[in-house]
C-alpha cells in the first residue's frame, strides 16, 4: 500500500519533548497545513482519495484510527503518538474515525486545497485506480 509510517525526530527532555519537522523529514514540499479538532467521537472524517497529493497525518493530541483501502489491501492504523506520522501517498482511500476526546489531527499536504484532486466516491476511486 502506498503509505509510510514516519518517526519524527524528537528531542526528549524532562521538561517535555519536542518533535521537529524540517529538511527531509517530509518527502515533499509543504504547501498546506490544516488540522482537525473538536471531532465528535462518533464522527468519520476523510472518505476520499487524492489523485496526486500526499498528506502526512500526525496525532498532535489524543488518538484516532485511519482506515485505508487501495482496492487490493485494507489496513487500519492506530494513531496515538505525536512523534509518529502516517504518510498517505496518492490514490489511497482513507477514513478517519474513533477520535478520542480532545484529539487533534495535524495534516501536512503537498498541495493547496484543490477539489479536482479529490475522489469522494469509493466506486469511482476503484474505477479510477483500475485505469492507471
Ligand atoms: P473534507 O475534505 O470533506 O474534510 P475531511 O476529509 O477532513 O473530512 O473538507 C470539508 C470541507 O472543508 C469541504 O467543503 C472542503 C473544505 N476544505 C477547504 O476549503 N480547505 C481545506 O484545506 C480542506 C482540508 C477542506
Amino acid at each position: 500500500m502506498n503509505i509510510e509510517l514516519i518517526s519524527l525526530p524528537k528531542i526528549e527532555d524532562y521538561r517535555g519533548n519536542i518533535a521537529v519537522i524540517e529538511k527531509d523529514v517530509i518527502p515533499f514540499e509543504i504547501k498546506r497545513v490544516y488540522y482537525l479538532f473538536d471531532v465528535p467521537s462518533t464522527a468519520k472524517r476523510g472518505g476520499h482519495a487524492h489523485k496526486e497529493q500526499f498528506e502526512l497525518l500526525i496525532p498532535l493530541s489524543g488518538s484516532f484510527e485511519v482506515q485505508l483501502k487501495d482496492g487490493n489491501e485494507e489496513k487500519t492504523v492506530a494513531m496515538n503518538k505525536p512523534d509518529k506520522g502516517l504518510l498517505i501517498k496518492s490514490n489511497v482511500w482513507r477514513e478517519l474515525d474513533n477520535f478520542s476526546s480532545g484529539a487533534v489531527c495535524l495534516v501536512i499536504s503537498s498541495g493547496v486545497y484543490d477539489e479536482t484532486d479529490y475522489i469522494r466516491d469509493f466506486d469511482a476511486f476503484i474505477t479510477y485506480k483500475n485505469k492507471l
